[in-house]
């Protein structure tokens, strides 16, 4: 080894030195992103045909704080398409565009313990149980406002470009693959307009639904997403607000208690976090008053849960104190 690569070699260490010194979290994240880039259990998607084509191995992990720090390490770049996780963020945007009197008619806030395309609905209201199930968020995108589909598209990209603070587009191969087979979310929507829990606009409301889960977003946007929550609704860089702050605490609830489908109950007692998950392989979560945090990995487990986003999770929420019934939770002992 010459001297100057000798030289160099030990400036890189300092460097690394310095920088986790400076930063516990990075050096954090980039022990777990190594810990987990083996674990190979789960599989991608598939029965919506172009999300099988996601490579298995790409994984993200990034963190925003609430006063815009960013922390990331992997594939935290990569697009994919937002699915589930436009639920809560949907369902705060009906909860704007009439109150919660009147959303809670259409759609409850309790949680069914059930799988993401269950088509069962409360017996005494035929309301579907939650927002973050299919059927409750089909009937939620039904609440948002708009002479015709387009208009309403706009209305709910708009939303997203206020969360994420960035452009944000739909991926067409998706939304018609979505929409080809969706026959399963069409039955539940038809099914909610003999409830009367939607209106006649129902194959509109399912197009919409379609390319609500069809937004291309990334691991750092889905952290800025989940951080501007953290932030009260307001986006941590642009300043801007995202969702009137009267409704963040309606979103978090439901997204605590049914935002992991038939999970819930493990997720809120291990990790102890608000959060929503998708099948692209991407799971957000809130620590309120502090940031956002998104894990992006496609191999899922039979709930359509990421499996690396999941140990991901439960680990961060052990080191840093995440959990919100911890005793860490109001010290704030995390160095960024
Ligand atoms: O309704 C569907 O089938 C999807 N487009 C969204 C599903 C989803 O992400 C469920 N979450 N894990």
């Amino acid at each position: 080894m010459t001297g100057e690569n000798t030289q160099s070699t030990e400036l890189e260490g300092l460097l690394k030195r310095m920088k986790s010194a400076a930063s516990p979290a990075r050096q954090i994240l980039r022990e777990l992103h190594a810990r987990y880039q083996p674990l190979t259990e789960g599989r991608v998607a598939d029965y919506i045909p172009e999300l099988a084509k996601a490579d298995p191995e790409w994984f993200g992990i990034s963190l925003v704080t609430v006063d815009g720090k960013i922390v990331e390490v992997g594939d935290t770049s990569q697009r994919f398409t937002i699915q589930s996780i436009s639920k809560p963020f949907v369902y705060g945007l009906a909860l704007e565009h009439h109150g919660r009197d009147h959303v809670l008619t259409k759609v409850g806030v309790e949680p069914s313990g059930d799988a993401f395309n269950s088509i069962i609905f409360d017996e005494r209201s035929n309301r579907p149980f939650n927002p973050m199930v299919n059927a409750g968020a089909i009937a939620t995108a039904g609440l948002l406002p708009g002479k015709d589909l387009t208009d309403r598209v706009n209305l709910l990209l708009d939303m997203f470009r206020r969360y994420t603070g960035s452009h944000v587009h739909i991926d067409p191969a998706v939304f018609l693959s979505e929409r080809s087979t969706g026959h399963r979310n069409r039955a539940i929507g038809h099914l909610m307009l003999n409830f009367g829990m939607i209106g006649e606009r129902v194959e509109e409301t399912l197009e919409l639904y379609f390319q609500q889960c069809s937004v291309l977003v990334n691991c750092h946007e889905l952290a800025m997403m989940a951080a501007t929550l953290a932030n009260q609704g307001v986006h941590p860089q642009t300043g801007q607000r995202a969702v009137a702050e009267e409704y963040v605490k309606d979103i978090l609830a439901v997204m605590y208690t049914c935002g992991m489908y038939d999970f819930a109950g493990e997720w809120a007692y291990s990790v102890g976090l608000p959060a929503k998950s998708g099948v692209s392989g991407g799971i957000l979560a809130v620590v309120p008053g502090r940031m956002g945090v998104a894990v992006f990995s496609p191999r899922l487990d039979p709930r359509g849960n990421s499996v690396r986003g999941i140990r991901v999770f439960q680990e961060l929420s052990r080191e840093f104190g995440l959990h919100i019934f911890g005793p860490e939770s109001s010290r704030n002992s995390l160095q960024i």
